[in-house]
């Protein structure tokens, strides 16, 4: 691909932090950028990695108000763990700050007066819900109802997590307020608007003429907003958390979240590079790129670059690589429900298998269509491709060379034809990791780069190094010395998707990495080298122009990758290690059971919420009866003397009755409710005139009186004080 930019801006969506970051998250947007990331470094280019916390929006109070805390109580919580989290797997952002911050709420406040100054909003007076309780208005997932696309009765007030459709409160059948669970009122208010409407022509352009190249997802939402025409869109809501609208005459309004939160890439540049952060934003041969998932198309391909393109001088992102959906077992992740793998949680249970959490992510990335996490899956990709693939060829090759050779890069005494060929054979996997990689098709990049180590292992394999170096020690340094080779190009090529094996590969080989240049360390010091000489992810400071230095290790470079000799005979190799452990049975099978008692919980506990539901549902009334209708019934008291099933059956009792009148039988279909020791001495309410029936051959002469709630429960009606049998109800 042809370079017409000098550095790259890479953004992941701000998570709310209303959370812990789950798999999801991960494989849609942090592990892909993370990748690519790492890629563009390894390649020698400049790149700016940005994140952080999204403080503000609805979920964060609703979260706060259900647990009796402050919001910012909650923010400060999941900031801390959504950042340790990201560390732990080794996305190492350059700067992973928080829309709460100072530099934020000020940036964010003069964003918006700078847009209204030039005239850039309108404003509109409209009726909005509001509860009467909570005396507050109702945005977004504050207000609750039935979704009007596909029933579910869960939807939010922006959003239905069933179906995925965007909603505004107005279309939601049924709303409640998530405050008090009140129907809410409408109320007259007031809120300023972006008119993206008048934006339509130009992103129409920009996006379905200048960006065919966009992911189809992308691009086919976008089309698909812009077929179905812009609104304008309010950027400001009545909430008390939030940036203050910095106007007068907005009193108790402040930004809406989605207008303040991607101005955080900015704040969160401005932060770490007080100086130059401007040449990221405003340089034309500055290519931003953001990674998000689908549900945040339309405000960063649309929303954002309208702010942007309204406030002028700024770049515009040139690719949006959003992901689809990834599920877990089979249903949706969500965080509400609890239906989550945690990422704070892997890391403190799988210690030490960072990368195979990196490694099935990518693999099942939901990079076209949602995809679908199983653990079982999970295992089968550790125990055989990363374990039996990639960790048996490195550890075959760098045992063999510490039994034969005593750990040292033995010299290619004796090459033959397979050698090259093999080393050559790594060459289109490059070339293919590259393209996938340049148009992020990560999945196809991981599998390239385990290509390599297939072609390792098949080489290993079919040349025996063990069985020749019983006859043939030269040619067993051949083998051995080809095999390191291609060591050094899976310390490469997996760098990017697997930095803390790679690393570990690296200290076996006792080789350092050019990883390229990171900006963690801000504007303080001249140039900061990202580079590793062995495990940790440690940084060095060079001066501007130098290289790396690894103690005179060899240094490796992404161009290296495919290259005939990396590792020159006599380099001395480190200690062996294991790069991945089996994962038993017994591991994955907890998980499982997990999630099995989490789901067992939740269907009983909507179960319940059903039934509680249900019965309350009341019949409408039935049609109209004249008194003589009802005269003719004789209804009376009687008292249940026996009773016992009627046998083979599952509902039926038969209940031999004092009608005060008579003592008679009555089958009555109540076994499902009362036992017959239940009945017995009960005093209970019968028709007594019914026409006669024989039910399983017993004669039944009257009916029970039973009342009946709306999900089926039945009870029989007992008057309030015993009475005499036959006492007659009228
Ligand atoms: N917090 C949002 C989400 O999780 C993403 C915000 S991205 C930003 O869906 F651009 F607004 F920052
Ligand atoms: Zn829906």
């Amino acid at each position: 691909m042809e370079k017409k930019y000098k550095r790259t801006l890479v953004t992941c969506a701000l998570p709310y932090a209303n959370g812990p970051v789950h798999i999801g998250h991960l494989a849609g947007v942090y592990v892909p950028g993370d990748i690519y990331v790492r890629y563009l470094r390894l390649k020698g280019e400049d790149v700016l990695y940005v994140c952080g916390s999204d403080e503000h929006g609805v979920p964060i109070t609703i979260k706060a108000k259900k647990e009796g805390v402050t919001p910012q109580d909650i923010v400060d919580r999941y900031h801390k763990t959504i950042k340790d989290s990201f560390t732990g797997l080794g996305i190492n952002f350059d700067i992973y700050s928080r829309t709460s911050s100072k530099v934020h709420e000020h940036n964010a406040a003069e964003f918006f007066r700078k847009l209204y100054d030039d005239d850039k909003f309108i404003t509109r007076e409209s009726e909005q819900y509001y509860d009467t309780e909570a005396k507050t208005f109702l945005a977004d997932r504050y207000i609750t109802g039935t979704c009007p696309k596909c029933g579910n009765p869960n939807a939010y007030g922006d959003q239905c997590e069933k179906c995925g459709s965007t909603l505004s409160p107005e279309e939601l059948i049924d709303p409640k307020s998530a405050l008090s669970g009140s129907a809410p009122v409408k109320k007259k208010t007031k809120h300023w608007y972006l008119p993206l409407d008048k934006y339509e022509p130009w992103l129409r352009e920009w996006i379905l003429e200048q960006h065919k190249e966009w992911k189809s997802n992308v691009y086919g939402q976008c089309k698909s907003w812009l077929d179905g025409g812009l609104q304008p869109r309010a950027v400001s809501r009545d909430l008390d958390w939030g940036v203050p609208l910095p106007i007068d005459g907005a009193e108790g309004k402040v930004l809406y979240v989605w207008f303040d939160a991607p101005i955080g890439y900015m704040s969160n540049t401005q932060e770490l590079l007080p100086q130059s952060w401007e040449k990221w934003w405003k340089d034309p041969e500055t290519r931003m790129v953001h990674f998000i998932g689908k549900d945040n198309i339309v405000f960063h391909c649309i929303v954002f670059p309208s702010m942007l393109k309204a406030y002028g001088s700024y770049i515009l992102p040139d690719n949006v690589p959003a992901n689809e959906f990834l599920n877990l077992e089979g249903d949706k992740i969500s965080t509400s429900r609890n239906w989550a793998v945690w990422c704070n949680e892997y890391l403190e249970q799988f210690p030490g298998q960072e990368d195979v959490l990196r490694y099935v992510l990518c693999a099942n990335a939901p990079e076209t269509k949602d995809n679908d996490f199983t653990w079982k899956d999970f295992q089968t990709r550790n125990n055989s491709e990363l374990v039996a693939i990639l960790g048996n060829f490195v550890n075959r090759a760098v045992v063999l060379t510490g039994k034969y050779f005593g750990g040292k890069v033995p010299a290619n005494l004796k090459p033959e034809a397979i050698d090259k060929e093999t080393l050559d054979s790594i060459i289109p996997c490059k070339e293919a990791m590259e393209r996938y990689l340049d148009t992020f098709h990560f999945r196809e990049a991981q599998k390239e780069a385990m290509n390599i180590a297939r072609i390792g292992n098949k080489y290993i394999s079919d040349s025996e190094p063990w069985k020749v170096a019983k006859t043939d020690m030269d040619r067993a340094a051949s083998i051995l010395y080809t095999c390191l080779q291609i060591c050094a190009d899976l310390a490469i090529a997996f760098e990017p998707f697997l930095p803390f094996s790679s690393g570990k590969l690296r200290k076996m080989l006792r080789v350092g990495i050019d990883a390229g240049f990171d900006h963690r360390k801000g504007e303080g010091e001249p140039t900061v080298n990202f580079y590793r000489d062995g495990e940790s992810a440690a940084l060095h400071t060079v001066a501007q122009g130098e290289s790396p230095v690894s103690d005179g290790m060899p240094v490796l470079k992404w161009d290296m990758l495919g290259s005939a000799e990396i590792l020159a005979a006599g380099h001395e190799l480190g200690e062996p290690e294991l790069l991945f452990a089996k994962i038993e049975d017994s591991v994955v099978d907890a998980q499982v059971e997990r999630l099995k008692s989490i789901k067992a919980e939740r269907e009983a506990a909507e179960a319940a919420k059903a039934a509680a539901e249900a019965a309350k549902h009341v019949e409408p009334q039935k049609d109209e009866v004249t008194f003589d209708d009802f005269g003719r019934m004789d209804i009376r008291t009687a008292t249940v003397l026996a009773a016992e099933r009627v046998p083979k059956t599952d509902k039926l009792l038969k209940l031999t009755i004092d009608t005060g009148i008579d003592q008679r039988t009555i089958v009555s279909g109540i076994a499902e409710f009362y036992s017959p020791e239940d009945m017995v001495g009960k005093q209970i309410c019968i028709l007594a005139n019914l026409a006669p029936r024989v039910i399983k051959g017993i004669e039944s002469k009257g009916m029970i009186l039973m009342a009946k709630q709306g999900d089926g429960k039945m009870r029989f009606i007992t008057p309030a004080e015993t009475l005499a049998n036959g006492a007659q109800i009228s």
